[in-house]
């Protein structure tokens, strides 16, 4: 049983603590946070999840647990690691570390990163639930023959799309590192890529060819949306991030030369129920989707009753409306793919190894997400078979993450 310490308690570490009521090989342990920490404590132990304490520094944490899990804004990462570092080298036993995606803002920063975490040699887990949705790891399976016979996919489609973030900071590109592609594009992308690796490959087997991609600010650079933002302290009209994106990817498998593409479709301007995933694979002869949105629950509430709703969101994440007929989906976490990673990287780090995605594979992830963002920027497709673009897109901040998105959008 490994104990956790989360870092950070707000949005995703909750859903967290969602998924751990399912997943018997954890004990949740601790967490630190500037905000939250109580009250998520105190919810993890009414669920008998752990003697769930709070912890004021993230060395008193390290010290607790054996597992700790980066859950904070992505603008506090590298300063975080570099404290669970001096937490080891002042005695700290850890057996993992968790980092939520994405992985950094930029490559210099992802880096940064992995390497702090291999001087410590501990195994690492990059969490990309997406890849482990029961539903697509459930199609896959089902249609494991076909592939051995028919050959890989072709074409994944894959998004990733709701009405806009919950906190100011991730509307803000310079705290965030941009907009949508670079919150919700590093989803779409690796679970793309992974709907395209033939089974039994490594999730890095493919190899990236070039990317295209375009970006727009459609809807939260207009009123009366801009002063709803201006109200929440983030001004689109001096520093815009995009709410809309697409990213068309080709990849070449290394062993048949075969070429594949995904196209990653992400979006801040879906007033829809709430949040939906979308992913279709096309293989020879063979495909599957799936659609998040679909459930076999729903509820209605009619505009008589609507006062007695107490929070939307309770029936689906980022739901809009808390009247009418309503979505329902009862267990999110596990719909989402939270559960099944919590599995894989416990499961892994009580062997002494890294999960199945690990920092390494989130820092490639940042890479194609810094290369969407350069494509938009020079209006052309990226070659990233090309050494001087990797070199190029080592120091790479995007005018968007700069605060300059005026520029480009
Ligand atoms: N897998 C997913 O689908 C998914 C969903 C939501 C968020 N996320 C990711 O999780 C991360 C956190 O997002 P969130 O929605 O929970 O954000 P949030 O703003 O709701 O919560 C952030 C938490 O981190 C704490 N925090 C802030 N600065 C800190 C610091 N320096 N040290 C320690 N803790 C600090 C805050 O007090 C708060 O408790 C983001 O990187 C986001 O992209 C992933």
């Amino acid at each position: 049983m490994l104990k956790i310490g989360m870092i950070g308690a707000g949005f995703v570490a909750g859903f967290h603590e969602r998924a751990l009521r399912s997943v018997r090989i954890a004990d949740f342990a601790g967490v630190c946070a500037p905000k939250g920490a109580e009250a998520l404590a105190q919810v993890a132990r009414e669920n008998q999840l752990g003697d769930t304490q709070v912890y004021a520094t993230v060395a008193d944490l390290a010290q607790a647990v054996d597992v700790v899990c980066i859950f904070a804004p992505n603008f506090a990462r590298v300063e975080i690691m570099r404290q669970i570092a001096q937490a080891v080298e002042g005695g700290a036993k850890l057996k993992g570390i968790i980092v939520e995606k994405p992985l950094a803002r930029t490559v210099q920063e992802a880096d940064t990163l992995v390497r702090i975490a291999k001087a410590m040699n501990i195994p690492t887990a990059y969490f990309e639930n997406q890849i482990h949705m029961p539903s697509i790891i459930q199609a896959r399976h089902q249609l494991a023959q076909v592939e051995k016979a028919m050959g890989p996919a072709h074409l994944a489609r894959s998004a990733e799309e709701h009405g806009g973030p919950h906190e100011p900071w991730f509307w803000d590109p310079t705290t965030q590192g941009g907009g949508v592609c670079c919150d919700m594009g590093c989803h779409s992308i690796a679970c793309g890529m992974f709907m395209l690796t033939p089974l039994g490959k490594p999730l890095d087997y493919l190899q990236p060819v070039s990317i295209n991609a375009s970006m727009a600010l459609l809807k939260w650079g207009k009123e009366p949306w801009l002063g709803q933002l201006k109200a929440r302290g983030v001004d689109y009209s001096k520093t815009p991030a995009e709410d809309y994106s697409t990213v068309t990817l080709e990849l070449k498998d290394p062993q048949t030369g075969h070429r594949s593409v995904v196209q990653a479709v992400n979006s801040w301007i879906y007033d829809a129920p709430g949040l939906r995933l979308l992913m279709e694979t096309f293989g020879p002869g063979y495909s599957y989707t799936v659609n998040s949105l679909q459930s076999p629950s729903g509820i209605f509430i009619s505009d008589a009753a609507a006062t007695a709703v107490v929070d939307s969101e309770l029936a689906l994440e980022k739901s809009q409306a808390s009247r009418g007929s309503l979505i329902l989906q009862p267990n999110e976490a596990d719909l989402y793919g939270y559960v099944a990673e919590w599995i894989d990287a416990l499961t892994a780090f009580e062997q002494g190894k890294d999960a199945k995605l690990n920092l390494e594979y989130g820092k490639t992830i940042t890479m194609l997400i810094l290369a969407a963002y350069m494509s938009h920027e020079k209006r052309q497709a990226i070659d990233l078979t090309d050494a001087r673009v990797l070199r190029e897109l080592e120091d790479y901040v995007p005018l968007i993450q700069k605060g300059e998105g005026n520029k480009v959008l």
